[in-house]
């Protein structure tokens, strides 16, 4: 899709003074309905579920003998939730986790499974009650896909086969017998494996030159019964780096089939001090979208180099971590990255999605971070309890536009605001999605003015626009375990080609 975005004279006395601006936004949304951009790749909504914190343990796995009602373990309120939101794909058993995580230990009897420490995330203790067979449960029970990544960075070439080997094969192997033992007759299906996480920095901090060529030897040796093939993923860059992008894209040659990237939005983009989750004022409110506004120019830097590395278009560019990110709260392990979550997450989630739409040439898979308790989470639960974040109402409207056909739109839009920074103040998305339909996504960045949008739709004056807004009255609005409904989504219509969008909010609605 193309935007371009245009700047209010009104705004710019704005900026130059460093007020605020006060008058509404003026919006053009121009689209030829008949026009069709790249297929949104389902998958662009896929989740993630390390073994960290309590985003297994607890939030989705709580054991067959538990009180909280289960089905083989996991949590039956909690997977009906997800089951709702409509879950692609799930990315496991991590993140920096996955480069310690030795698979042997998580099949077999539960009780001879060894118990580690998890290094990474709190020095806890790993029970490897949930292993492969009960996270292709978990896929099985949220009818999701799977994207395995792979132990490159403490693990052998023999390991990573002999898994793939147990997980694939349909031979009468000691391994792929192993597999029938433990209760699994048919080869499980894998869509995604990653050779490494991060392999520059927990994954091993390695040099790209020096990941490309166990790169290449890891993945030759992962061998597969014809037809089982998973897509492979290069462990990529992250940020502002596009050297990995590079490296990976111009010297692996073959088994590779897209490029992993990570971004992290930290309210003020410092790791020490990243900012509170939800006790924070409309500066740091801009700050975090500002942040997370980045990933445009993020993406558009890497798929440059994908274009001049692979003009044929075969590696897609895999964001397989991104979401918010902020100071944990004080009574919790800090290892444990549980977090709040806003209406200001809401925003940031929707400018994301709208970003990726964008670049779906190339962007087919995604993952947020992380799916229960964990970072930017969909589900945050409390003994037996749960509820459903800003993030999650985001995640269910935006359903609509997994493997829709996006349609290239014209958004012109006035900015928003703060110091010498300016961002659009409205993004947005269409497609028509697998059934026919149209749909529109807008956000209003700007907390405090409505947006003004005019639809030119063919020069069409006569639509209707029917769905939901999710808003709030506050910033930092948040749904708590005493009141689960403060942020959440509402009816939207309208019969005008003519529609104010109030501020701070998201809007996804059919075009009629
Ligand atoms: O998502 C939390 C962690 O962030 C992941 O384990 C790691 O890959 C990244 O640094």
């Amino acid at each position: 899709m193309n935007y371009r975005f245009i700047k209010a004279s009104l705004l710019s006395v704005a900026l130059s003074t460093g007020m605020a601006s006060a008058a509404p936004h003026q919006v053009t949304v121009t689209a030829d309905l008949e026009q069709q951009g790249p297929v949104i790749n389902k998958d662009i909504y896929g989740q993630f579920a390390e073994h960290l914190g309590r985003g297994i343990y607890e939030g989705l796995w709580v054991g067959p003998d538990s009180s909280i009602p289960n089905t083989k373990g996991f949590r039956n309120d909690v997977i009906d939730a997800l089951k709702e939101m409509s879950v692609p794909l799930v990315r496991w058993p991590g993140g920096c986790f996955a480069d310690e995580y030795h698979w042997r230990d998580g099949i077999g009897a539960k009780n001879e499974r060894p118990v580690k420490v998890n290094t990474h995330w709190g020095g806890v203790e790993e029970t490897n009650a949930v292993g492969t067979h009960e996270f292709f449960d978990l896929a099985e029970l949220l009818g999701a896909e799977v994207y395995i990544n792979g132990n490159l960075g403490s693990g052998s070439v023999q390991e990573m086969a002999e898994w793939m080997e147990y997980m694939t094969s349909d031979k009468n192997s000691t391994l792929a017998n192993l597999r029938r033992e433990n209760g699994r007759e048919d080869p499980w299906d894998i869509k995604y494996f990653g050779i490494g996480n991060e392999s520059w920095g927990c994954g091993g901090h390695m040099e790209p030159d020096y990941y490309v060529d166990l790169y290449r030897q890891y993945a030759t040796f992962l061998k597969t019964p014809p037809g089982k093939k998973p897509l492979l993923v290069g462990s990529g860059g992250h940020t502002e780096d596009t050297q990995w992008t590079d490296v990976l894209s111009k010297n692996i040659e073959r088994n590779m089939d897209g490029i992993s990237y990570h971004f992290y939005t930290l309210p003020t983009s410092e790791w020490e001090t990243k900012g509170h989750a939800t006790e924070f004022g409309k500066d740091m409110w801009f700050a975090t979208l500002e942040r997370t506004y980045r990933m445009d120019e993020y993406l558009q830097n890497n798929i440059a180099i994908l274009d001049k590395n692979d003009p044929e278009g075969e590696l897609g560019f895999y964001v397989d971590e991104w979401g918010t990110w902020y100071d944990a709260e004080e009574d919790r392990e800090p290892g444990f990255l549980y977090q709040q979550n806003t209406l200001r997450d809401a925003v940031v989630t929707a400018i994301n999605l709208n970003l990726f739409h964008k670049y779906a040439e190339r962007v087919h898979m995604t993952n947020i971070a992380q799916m229960v308790n964990v970072l930017q989470a969909m589900i945050l639960t409390d003994g037996p309890d749960m509820l459903k974040t800003p993030t999650y109402h985001v995640y269910d409207m935006y359903s609509v536009f997994q493997d829709a056909t996006a349609i290239p739109v014209e958004l012109d839009t006035s900015d928003y605001t703060m110091d010498d920074k300016a961002l659009p103040a409205v993004t947005g998305s269409l497609a028509k999605s697998k059934d026919g339909s149209t749909y529109l996504a807008l956000v209003n960045l700007d907390p405090e003015n409505v947006a003004a949008i005019t639809l030119d739709l063919e020069g069409d004056s006569n639509k209707t626009l029917k769905g939901e807004i999710l808003t709030a009255k506050n910033i930092t609005d948040k749904n708590t375990f005493e009141q689960k409904d403060v942020v959440a989504p509402k009816p939207f219509e309208t019969k005008a080609s003519n529609f104010q969008l109030p501020a701070k909010s998201i809007v996804v609605v059919k075009v009629n």
